[in-house]
């Protein structure tokens, strides 16, 4: 069978050096860091009352420039956005047994977030194009115990936020946004981000800007914002002098961040719209450079949206390929494409779902509900997920012109070999090994 020299079946790979990784750390950070640590002082926190309460100068800096750069209120820094999720679900009150809508298709901290507080999961499926939640599946899912809708940002694509912001404000419910992924995402004139009543933004070091480990919360709400800096630094000491009256949930916890981290954040953040533009333009290139090709469709940006790229999404037909997505991925991976087949499987797939056990040894807090998590419960995801999706995550590589059309011509030239691939599929596959 004639076709390209394919390297999984002993051909030359398109891509002969493995590609360099992302590196968004420079003299910036650098003079940063030395400058603080000449200082001596590495963290300004205090867990009691005071001016070290709310962190050192760096910490404010920070927090001041990430106020300017999304336009919001107020902007708590912690030491990653699993703790800024966490933070959140206590700041608005979650109580044992309350119901958090959540997707399943993220990574696992955005589910487990409500559970610290009792909270209970609650997932509805996603939009199959760009992966959000879709706003019909959660308005099926609202009972009266629900108190908040945790939305993701997929991949650095904002979810309907606009529509589920309305969904949230008509049954009275908190809109939280995890946009960990999403830096700079956009729908309309909005920050991914700052159109839920609170949003989390990550700076671990996969993503877009990092800190090594971080997190930022962002909300217009003083009050939220309050009692976000109380769990974030021990809020137990500082609600008599503060005089809370609601002590709610304010049993704080040590979520701070270092004086080291907030100056890193500062000087990564004065070049986010640069690095997250280079993203976007790799990112452009392999989708223009795939787009006439048959069953693979590109990332979808929905009209007046920004799309951040954290990852490069490519939805797989199997069957008008006739090849499974894995045998794809094996070629691509051969041709020095760093791909990966699928994402994550749905959240309720974990143990801790399917066996109902979280916190200590009764079941808490399942034991409050009757929600189960059986397979299909959201078939859009386990679609997505078992069958469609692959994925390059562009985060780790450092992608220039050249490496995107090479990455662009590798994907083409393992598309063109499909048909002598379909020897190769697995046996269990009988019905893509005969397409
Ligand atoms: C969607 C999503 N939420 C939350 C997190 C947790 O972020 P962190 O590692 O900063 O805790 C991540 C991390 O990758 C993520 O992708």
């Amino acid at each position: 069978m004639t076709g390209p020299d394919l390297a999984l079946l002993g051909g030359r790979p398109v891509l002969t050096e493995p590609l360099p990784p992302y590196q968004s750390i420079g003299p910036a950070e650098r003079a940063a860091v030395l400058a603080v640590l000449d200082s001596g002082c590495l963290s300004g926190f205090f867990g009691s009352p005071g001016p070290g309460f709310l962190g050192g100068p760096q910490v404010r800096a920070f927090e001041a420039a990430w106020r300017r750069q999304y336009d919001v209120a107020h902007a708590v820094s912690v030491n990653s956005a699993t703790s800024g999720l966490i933070a959140l679900m206590g700041a608005i009150g979650i109580s044992p047994g309350d119901e958090v809508i959540v997707p399943p298709y993220s990574m696992s901290a955005t589910a487990m977030a409500p559970i610290f507080y009792g909270g209970i999961p609650v997932f509805a499926d996603i939009e199959p194009e760009t992966f959000g939640l879709d706003p019909q599946a959660v308005a099926k899912v609202i009972t009266p115990r629900t108190k908040a809708i945790l939305v993701v940002n997929l991949f650095g694509h904002p979810a309907r936020l606009a529509e589920l912001r309305r969904l949230a404000d008509t049954h009275g419910l908190y809109l939280i946004e995890d946009n960990a992924q999403a830096p700079l995402g956009r729908e309309g004139d909005r920050w991914a981000g700052t159109v839920g009543h609170a949003g989390v933004f990550s700076l671990n070091y996969h993503k877009h800007i990092h800190t090594g480990e971080g997190g930022m919360c962002v909300t217009d709400d003083a009050h939220l914002a309050e009692r976000l800096q109380l769990i974030r630094n021990h809020g137990e000491n500082l609600v008599d002098p503060l005089d809370i009256p609601d002590l709610t949930n304010l049993v704080g916890m040590n979520l701070r961040m270092t004086e080291l981290s907030a100056a890193v954040g500062l000087a990564q953040l004065a070049h986010v719209e640069r690095h997250t533009t280079a993203r976007e333009r790799a990112c452009a290139h392999l989708s223009a450079a795939i787009a006439d090709l048959d069953g693979l469709t590109p990332p979808h940006v929905r009209p007046g949206c920004r799309h951040n790229y954290y990852c490069w999404v490519v939805l797989f037909d199997e069957h008008s390929l006739g090849l499974s997505r894995d045998t794809f991925c094996r070629a691509l991976a051969a041709e020095g494409f760093p791909v990966r087949a699928g994402y994550l499987p749905p959240l309720y797939d974990l143990p801790l779902f399917r066996q109902g056990v979280a916190i200590g040894k009764d079941g808490f807090p399942f034991n409050l509900t009757q929600r189960r998590y059986p397979p299909g419960l959201c078939p859009t995801v386990e679609n997505i997920e078992h069958r469609q999706l692959i994925l390059f995550a562009p985060c780790p590589y450092d992608l220039d012109d050249d490496r995107s059309a090479a990455l662009a011509a590798a994907i083409r030239k393992v598309h063109a070999g499909i048909p002598q691939l379909r020897g190769l599929e697995p046996q269990d596959r009988p019905e893509l090994a005969n397409a």
